[in-house]
């Protein structure tokens, strides 16, 4: 596996991977691999017959108050897992070099980007819009992998290469879970032991909305009165969101419709670490 830092140096080869006739997948990633990051690598080798691994915690992404400091770092440790999977390129800039001083442009995607996470998260998604465009332009992909456990992030991506005209093929690939249902993350490193335990109410919340429809409610209020019982029963949790919205559109959905797609999200913080989840639910 090849590593490279230097964004010029991975323009050149990307360059000279599209003058091959090469099909070049890009896994964008903060790094922290774990076995999510790796599904959504065996995914793209099954796409493209480069893969291009990215590894960058984004500055512009974290809110003033939030974990950018923290947030896990192991490039050693991600190196080997990167190439377990076969990633042919881990492109590792600095962010001197991403945001050089007097950097001045965002690219942002309104509406879709200002609900759910985005309320919450005011400027996160214009910092991943941002990042994603340029870590496209310096990769030259003809297709991006991105997880579904971000959905939201998925469906702002999808808007902004629709919106652009960005030639880019876009996957989104199923959540990758722990075995006891919690969403694979890297802040679940942040989980105290009894943190850890509690942090599984997430999903289990997730499991009791599908239940509830399958058993025939269709007020979304109903569905969540009982998903926040459920949450609020573990001491450590505290609800950001519940929500039941329209996927492409991330419009709130009162009533379920037979035969719709419903999205349903939370965030929850478990203590000082937040988390998110979420599942697509046709409904009978
Ligand atoms: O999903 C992530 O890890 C990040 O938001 C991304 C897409 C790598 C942009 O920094």
């Amino acid at each position: 596996m090849k590593i490279i830092e230097a964004i010029h140096e991975m323009h050149h080869a990307a360059e000279d991977l599209r003058q091959q006739g090469k099909r070049i997948a890009v896994v964008p990633t903060m790094g922290y691999l774990h076995d999510g990051h790796l599904s959504l690598i065996r995914v793209a080798k099954q796409h493209a017959d480069v893969v291009i691994t990215t590894i960058f915690v984004n500055p512009t992404q974290f809110g003033p108050n939030e974990d950018f400091t923290k947030y896990p770092r192991d490039l050693d440790r991600d190196k080997k897992l990167a190439a377990s999977v076969e990633s042919d390129i881990l492109f590792v800039p600095s962010a001197e070099a991403m945001y050089p001083e007097l950097y001045r442009t965002y690219v942002i995607v309104e509406q879709l980007s200002e609900v759910l996470e985005g309320k919450s998260r005011p400027s996160h998604f214009r910092g991943v819009t941002t990042v994603v465009t340029k870590l496209f332009n310096i990769t030259r992909p003809h297709v991006a992998v991105f997880g579904q456990k971000d959905a939201q992030q998925a469906i702002v991506i999808n808007q902004m290469v629709k919106d652009l005209n960005v030639d880019i093929e876009i996957i989104v690939v199923p959540i990758v879970r722990e075995h006891d249902g919690l969403a694979m993350s890297s802040r679940n490193l942040y989980l105290s032991a009894t943190e850890r335990m509690q942090s599984t109410v997430l999903f289990r919340s997730l499991q009791l909305a599908e239940e509830l429809i399958d058993r025939g409610e269709r007020q979304s209020s109903g569905i969540i009165s009982e998903m926040t019982k459920l949450i609020t029963s573990q001491p450590s949790a505290r609800i950001d969101y519940i929500s039941l919205t329209e996927p492409a559109t991330l419009q709130e959905v009162s009533t379920l419709c037979s035969g719709k797609t419903v999205l349903i999200s939370l965030a929850v913080w478990i203590g000082t670490t937040r988390l998110i989840d979420n599942i697509l639910k046709v409904i009978p």
